[in-house]
């Protein structure tokens, strides 16, 4: 039985509002933030050692948090956050002018910037292709956007936007059959349901674990699938990226020839080892209470949520009700004659309601994440109604 109030005594930071915005920011729980400081404060108080307690266990945490994805050690290293891993994956390909990409039209910036950016500097092409609430469709849709120059595939694993949940595995056979390869920007996916990447079997995946993993700020995960490895280059290198660092110092430089066969090259310099510990507390913690468990409690909150807004005249739900598209703790409406961006800073400013803006579709988006209860929910759905009576 998931006892939520429980969940919501280990975090603190409930104390100062009802906190509906984990898709941009998760809360930590208080013994993650605690374990983060503590082993930062060890390591400052040792800095006399610090090069050599600054790595220790880093790349055993690498590993367990490849685990957890259902990766293998060598196809994951941490970086600071989702938009730095799409700049590895994204840049780290070979383009040509007319090579041909393709991806919704409901991608974050952080996904659209890197794309347009090499439309401009080497003249790829892209294709936006709009989403259905439908599985079916989105994977046809996708298919006849292909042409026999597209050469990658990029697509949310969960909408920023709606929530929408993509049919990874089928979209992953026919993007291979057609012989391109798949970027899966999982920011909005990791820690919402158990993540297999070695049977979703996309070329490239990333993720923040500063959202619903609950690690601290400016935590990030990219993996690249073993039989892609070798074919991303490298758009920044450092000593990680060398295979026998010290045969190129000799004088070997043997460079080209010997980047590491793991993703760990592609974090280069000093590392930040209390953020690995804080991320590996964060993983227990979510371990802990089950993913499983946590998807089952936001679902039960979920599904009530998108039917009473439903309900409500003047009210449109964006995000889908289909069990296969299931999104889990995403839920994004418009409101009739109601400014968003005006309703959100209400709530913010004189409820302590925190959520987001989709900007761009006037929507609001509240994120239910594993210490929301249906009080936070009540309040939510208080204030919806109250503005639509004006
Ligand atoms: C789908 C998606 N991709 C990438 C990002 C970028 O994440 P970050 O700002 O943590 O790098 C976000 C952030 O909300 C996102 O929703």
């Amino acid at each position: 039985m998931y006892d939520v109030e429980k969940v919501r005594s280990d975090f603190t930071a409930l104390q100062h509002g009802t906190y509906l915005n984990t898709g941009s920011i998760g809360a930590p729980a208080d013994r993650v933030r605690r374990t983060y400081l503590d082993a930062y404060q060890e390591f400052a108080l040792h800095s006399q050692d610090h090069f050599h307690t600054s790595f220790e266990g880093h790349t055993e945490r690498i590993a367990q948090l490849a685990g957890f994805f259902g990766a293998d050690p060598h196809e994951v290293t941490a970086c600071t956050n989702a938009s730095v891993a799409i700049n590895i994956g994204v840049m780290g390909r070979d383009w040509q002018p007319g090579d041909h990409v393709v991806m919704s039209n409901e991608e974050h910036p952080s996904g659209y910037v890197p794309w347009y950016s090499l439309r401009d500097r080497v003249g790829i092409e892209i294709t936006e292709v709009p989403l259905t609430n439908d599985a079916d469709d989105i994977v046809a849709a996708i298919e006849a956007a292909m042409t026999p120059k597209t050469r990658m595939v990029f697509l949310s694993h969960v909408s920023c936007r709606t929530g929408l949940r993509i049919p990874v595995r089928p979209l992953a056979d026919m993007i291979h059959q057609k012989g391109a390869l798949f970027y899966l920007d999982g920011a909005q996916s990791a820690g919402q349901f158990a993540i297999d990447l070695h049977a979703y079997d996309c070329d490239f995946y990333s993720t923040s674990c500063h959202k619903w993993l609950h690690a601290p700020i400016s935590s990030g995960l990219f993996y690249v699938k073993d039989a892609v490895l070798d074919r991303l280059k490298d758009s920044w290198c450092g000593p990680s990226s060398q295979f026998d660092f010290f045969a190129f110092l000799d004088g070997s430089k043997t460079f080209a020839q010997a980047f590491n066969h793991h993703a760990g090259r592609f974090e280069i310099g000093s590392v930040d080892c209390a953020k690995s510990v804080g991320v590996k507390a964060a993983v227990d913690y979510v371990n802990e209470l089950g993913l499983e468990n946590i998807a089952a409690h936001v679902k039960s909150l979920a599904d009530p949520l998108k039917a009473e807004l439903q309900s409500i005249p003047g009210v449109t739900l964006l995000t889908p009700t289909d069990e296969a598209l299931h999104s889990n703790g995403i839920v994004a409406f418009t409101m009739d004659g109601i400014g968003a961006m005006s309703f959100r800073m209400r709530l913010h400013e004189d409820n302590k309601i925190f959520l987001r803006t989709i900007d761009e579709l006037n929507a609001t988006r509240a994120s239910i994440a594993l210490f929301t209860n249906q009080a936070d929910l009540d309040l939510l759905l208080e204030h919806v109604r109250d503005t639509l009576k004006g």
